[in-house]
């Protein structure tokens, strides 16, 4: 059976390009990107998606109240059967009905090792706070902020001399590598939820 995968987006989308190529190499086996969908028109994500032959379509938030953008977003999801959802460089909250609706089926990716440094600039939070080693976590997307269950974990060195494009760039790397890999779990059923604790069946 095929997972089938919809994909939220605000931005350049190098996370999707990552999930893309994991499908297109076979690394994910059973899943299929059927829709990207995106809150800024000039996602280059969106591009992406179509140079892939993927259905890319933009959402203007500017064209619905809140509880309607998110019904509108549940619809695509309903209407391409989606299995699971992710959030790469979603700028926006999830409303809780989509949450609630996808429990335990929605994944992000967030730049730093979680519960440290949530919400926005996370490099740069990083980076004033002093810490030595930063990096990035896929969890499951709950009710709270970047308060999920943890899937995957990797840890970055802070080099002296770091800025926050550098840091986040050392960061994308290792993103690019753990997000791939837990779809990848997720697809082959490896993934146990068990209150705030992901038990991978590897
Ligand atoms: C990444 O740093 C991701 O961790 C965060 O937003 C950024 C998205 O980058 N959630 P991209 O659009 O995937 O290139």
């Amino acid at each position: 059976m095929t997972v089938n995968i919809a994909v939220l987006v605000s931005g350049r989308g190098s996370n999707l390009q990552a999930i893309i190529d994991n499908v297109e190499n076979g690394r994910i086996k059973g899943a299929k990107i059927n829709v990207v969908i995106s809150s800024k028109a000039e996602a280059y994500a969106l591009d992406r998606a179509r140079k892939h032959g993927i259905q890319a379509v933009f959402l203007d938030p500017k064209r619905y109240e809140k509880p309607e953008y998110d019904q509108a977003i549940l619809n695509i999801l309903e209407s391409y059967k989606t299995d699971l959802v992710l959030l790469a460089g979603y700028f926006r909250i999830l409303g809780s009905e989509i949450i609630a609706a996808y429990r335990n089926r929605i994944l992000n990716i967030h730049p730093s090792l979680l519960p440290a440094f949530k919400g926005l600039h996370a490099q740069r939070q990083a980076l004033e706070y002093g810490v030595k080693l930063a990096g990035c976590t896929v969890h499951f997307v709950d009710d709270g902020l970047d308060s999920g269950p943890i899937i995957l974990q990797k840890g970055v060195p802070v080099l002296s001399g770091d800025c926050e494009e550098t840091l986040a760039e050392r960061i994308l790397v290792q993103e690019h590598l753990i997000y791939p890999e837990a779809v990848r779990l997720f697809v082959e059923g490896k993934l146990k939820v068990q209150d705030r604790k992901v038990i991978i069946l590897d």
